[in-house]
């Protein structure tokens, strides 16, 4: 077990700091201590180099960085010099963030041990497999026709490859089974903070402007995740609408800071980061 933790443990996501507005509000966050931990749940970038910088300048500054993919650090954009696809990709982003000494999915699950610990926070990578179905249809094919049709289409389609897998939805149902085996290993009698850039229930997409992009947004598989695994909160982002919420008694972080216009029309930047727990006074 570590020390006792005196920072307070944050969440952000959904950076986007291709917007230089968004580089601006990145390069001004702070902790209030250096013993603070920043979950940074994914969207940070469109390009590698971009996604290293920041986590970088974030390492540099928190005392723990845990970091969650989303699935535009997963896109392989025609522009971007590192051109890996699929699992390749996510393999060289974990290396780099190891090499930074920033925590992914891939490491051991780390302990915060402040005031209401100790808490396990799982950094969890699990994709969407198109089971949050477009309202009316009962296929993926319906559900991904119904969106053609309606115009309402995830850039993923074009830019997130799921080589060497057949389909995205085979790599999350492969990431689904491998990450409930890591939490199942979890000492029970510990709380958890589950960070994954998508929600793990179908809920929080009910107040999406477009129906249709749900499928995009996660996975049936984890419906109970919250409950079976303890959370104390459960931390995402990926629908750039900052809320909190509660099912079945859990409080859901919604921690996006979403594109300038998004936040711009909500009368200017959010407070950010958000606190999940609270450190010691
Ligand atoms: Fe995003
Ligand atoms: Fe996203």
């Amino acid at each position: 077990m570590n020390a006792r933790t005196t920072g307070s443990l944050y969440a952000i996501s959904d950076l986007h700091v291709s917007y230089a507005d968004n580089r601006d509000l990145v390069d001004r966050l702070e902790p209030e201590s250096d013993d603070d931990w920043l979950l940074v749940g994914g969207d940070v970038a469109d390009l590698f180099g971009d996604v290293e910088r920041t986590l970088k300048l974030l390492r540099g500054r928190f005392g723990t960085v845990v970091w969650a993919p989303g699935n535009h650090e997963l896109w392989s954009h025609p522009s971007d010099p590192v051109q890996l696809r699929g699992t390749r990709r996510y393999e060289a982003l974990v290396r780099m963030c190891q090499d930074n000494g920033v925590l992914t999915p891939e490491d051991p699950y780390p302990v915060w041990t402040g005031p209401d610990g100790p808490v396990v926070v799982a950094s969890l990578f699990l994709l969407y497999d198109y089971s949050f179905r477009a309202p009316g249809t009962r296929t993926k094919e319906e559900s991904l026709s119904k969106a053609y049709d309606a115009g309402v289409v995830c850039t993923d389609e074009m830019l997130l490859h799921p080589d060497p897998y057949p389909d995205r939805e085979s790599w999350c149902w492969d990431r689904v089974a491998r990450t409930e085996t890591k939490l199942a290993a979890i000492d029970p009698a510990l709380p958890t903070v589950l960070l994954s850039h998508w929600p793990l229930l179908r809920q929080p997409t009910d107040v999406l402007w477009y129906p249709e992009f749900a499928q995009w947004c996660g996975t049936e598989r984890t419906a109970d995740w919250h409950l079976r695994f303890r959370a104390a909160a459960a931390v995402y982002g990926h629908l750039h609408i900052p809320r909190t919420t509660h099912y079945d008694g859990v409080r859901f972080e919604e921690v996006s800071l979403g594109y300038p216009r998004e936040w711009g029309r909500r009368g200017g930047p959010p407070l950010m980061p958000r606190r999940i727990l609270a450190g010691a006074p």
